[in-house]
């Protein structure tokens, strides 16, 4: 039985030139995700279901656990001095930490503290979703805008946690990805999917179809592929939508699918935000060995201009991701 904090120390040792900071900067965000998980845990007993009443930046309501997860995550990561500053879903600008040890630490990390926050009042699983930079600006000083607005491809690790039926972390630094399941009774992430690799084929899509008719022609005609008979392609395709990205991509990751969420005709650039949604489920699924898109393009490859950029999210096993693009350039090209 190998633990996240053992399992962490122990791939550091394999870049001599590593100062430890980001297995420092990972068991912060350990140790929020227990305290997130033990408050998720009471939903129900103790007032942390339902709204605010405030709505964030973006124009949406935040849920009373937005805030819980938010402040426990940012607060975790300051108290250890190990990143000079955050930018999440529920702050409206970036947030430098402008102690001596937060202005010289080297890192930046970008949130969604709580995604699929509306499902916890019905008890559905949630997560929480992490992307972790290396700061362009110089050490010593505050951190700056340009900090967090890099493409996904500078990322330096990224990773998801899922208050599920189990918890889990999972995570990647570059090196694949691996998922810990907490032990409930002793609060211990132990390692116990390794090396994951997502199928190259799944049979498995997953979008709110709900929005069907605004959807993008190339995206129509891709559903009524997936929903065609064709006994050796394994079609009919199976639908499935939690309406929380992080577990429907853990599902995918697991099993094989694709997960969607692309433009539509009342939201031009779709509705998931490219820096702590798109780019940290991006650099994972690739890692896995499947791919993201923005319907055209490498998603890790854009390049951001704003905090909270949305941008279609075409996510998934490789062959269903291609064929998705396939039908985007020929129909929505
Ligand atoms: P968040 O709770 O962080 O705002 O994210 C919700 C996101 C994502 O998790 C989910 O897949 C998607 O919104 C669901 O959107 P729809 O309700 O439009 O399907
Ligand atoms: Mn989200
Ligand atoms: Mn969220």
């Amino acid at each position: 039985m190998i633990t996240l904090g053992e399992y962490i120390i122990e791939k550091q040792q394999d870049f001599p030139e590593a100062t430890g900071e980001l297995s420092l900067l990972l068991g912060s965000i350990r140790l929020a995700a227990k305290v997130v998980n033990r408050e998720i845990n009471k939903a129900g007993l103790v007032d942390i279901i339902g709204a605010t009443g405030i709505e964030n930046v973006q124009g949406e309501v935040q849920q009373k656990m937005d805030l819980y997860a938010n402040e426990t995550f940012k607060a975790a990561l300051e108290a250890r001095g190990e990143v000079c500053g955050i930018a999440s879903e529920e702050e409206d600008e970036f947030v430098s930490f402008n102690s001596e040890r937060g202005i010289n630490s080297k890192y930046v990390v970008l949130m969604d503290p709580l995604d699929g926050s509306s499902n916890i009042d019905v008890n559905v699983s949630v997560g929480t979703i992490f992307s972790i930079y290396k700061r362009v600006s110089p050490v010593g000083q505050p951190a700056v805008l340009e900090d967090f607005l890099q493409p996904g491809i500078k990322q330096v690790a990224a990773g998801y946690i899922i208050y599920g039926s189990s918890t889990m972390l999972v995570y990647t630094t570059g090196n694949g990805v691996h998922g810990f399941t907490c032990d409930p009774s002793l609060g211990v992430f132990y390692l116990s999917h390794e090396n994951i690799r997502i199928p190259e084929d799944g049979r498995t899509y997953s979008i709110n179809e709900g929005n069907y008719l605004k959807f993008p022609d190339g995206v129509k005609k891709y559903l009524k592929f997936c929903q065609e008979i064709d006994t050796p392609t394994n079609r009919p395709y199976t639908s499935r939508y939690i309406g929380s990205l992080a577990s429907d991509f853990h599902r995918n990751l697991l099993t094989g699918g694709i997960y969607l969420y692309p433009s539509t005709a009342s939201a031009p650039k779709g509705k998931l935000r490219l820096l702590y949604e798109c780019n940290p489920m991006a650099f994972l699924i690739e890692q896995a060995g499947g791919r993201a898109s923005d319907g055209y393009n490498r998603i890790m490859e854009v390049t951001p201009t704003e905090l909270h950029q949305r941008i279609p999210f075409f996510c998934g096993s490789k062959n269903m991701v291609k064929d998705t693009n396939d039908f985007m350039a020929k129909y929505s090209g």
